[in-house]
């Protein structure tokens, strides 16, 4: 089942996040989305366990930005990080909103493949984006033109 969050969430968020990410956001960053113009979708497996999240800021009126989007390390490959990008995709046209963009790790050929798979291109790239444990690395820039 496919939901909007709410800050009580959050706790499970911090799970994921830190099951999943390598440098994971910290409690008051989810706080500021739940406080912002963020849409926050979440996943359920059947037994209404929270298993999957993506967090849409929509500063601009007629764009969105993809902040951050995981699923648990034990629910991955379950078609279940499709379901929320079809979810936002889907909730993006709905609002007239034109293009959703995000960054992505250079090396995260998973993420890349769920993007492009979904209508997404790269439309640019920006060097040294993101911390590594031994150095930097590039982010990719994606776009969807809705
Ligand atoms: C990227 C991520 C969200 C995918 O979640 P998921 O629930 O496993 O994805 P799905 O099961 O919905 O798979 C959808 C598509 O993702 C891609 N994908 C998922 N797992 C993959 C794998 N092991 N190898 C290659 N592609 C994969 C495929 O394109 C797949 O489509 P297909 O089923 O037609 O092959 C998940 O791996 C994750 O949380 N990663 C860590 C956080 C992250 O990288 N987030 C993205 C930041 S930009």
């Amino acid at each position: 089942m496919l939901r909007l969050l709410t800050a009580t969430d959050i706790p499970r968020l911090l799970e994921i996040e830190t099951a999943t990410q390598m440098s994971p956001w910290r409690e008051e960053v989810f706080q500021n989305c739940f406080s912002s113009s963020c849409d926050c979708w979440g996943v359920e497996s059947d037994n209404n366990n929270l298993v999957g999240f993506i967090i849409v800021s929509f500063t601009v009126l007629t764009e969105g930005h993809i902040l951050n989007f995981a699923v648990d390390p034990a629910f991955q490959q379950r078609g279940y990080a499709r379901a929320l990008l079809e979810t936002v995709l889907q909730h993006a046209r709905e609002h007239q909103i034109l293009r959703l963009w995000l960054e992505v790790r250079r090396s995260n050929t998973r993420a890349i493949k769920l993007y492009q798979n979904a209508g997404f291109v790269q439309m640019g790239e920006r060097k040294n984006y993101y911390a590594e444990l031994n150095g930097r690395e590039d982010a990719l820039v994606f776009l969807i033109e809705l």
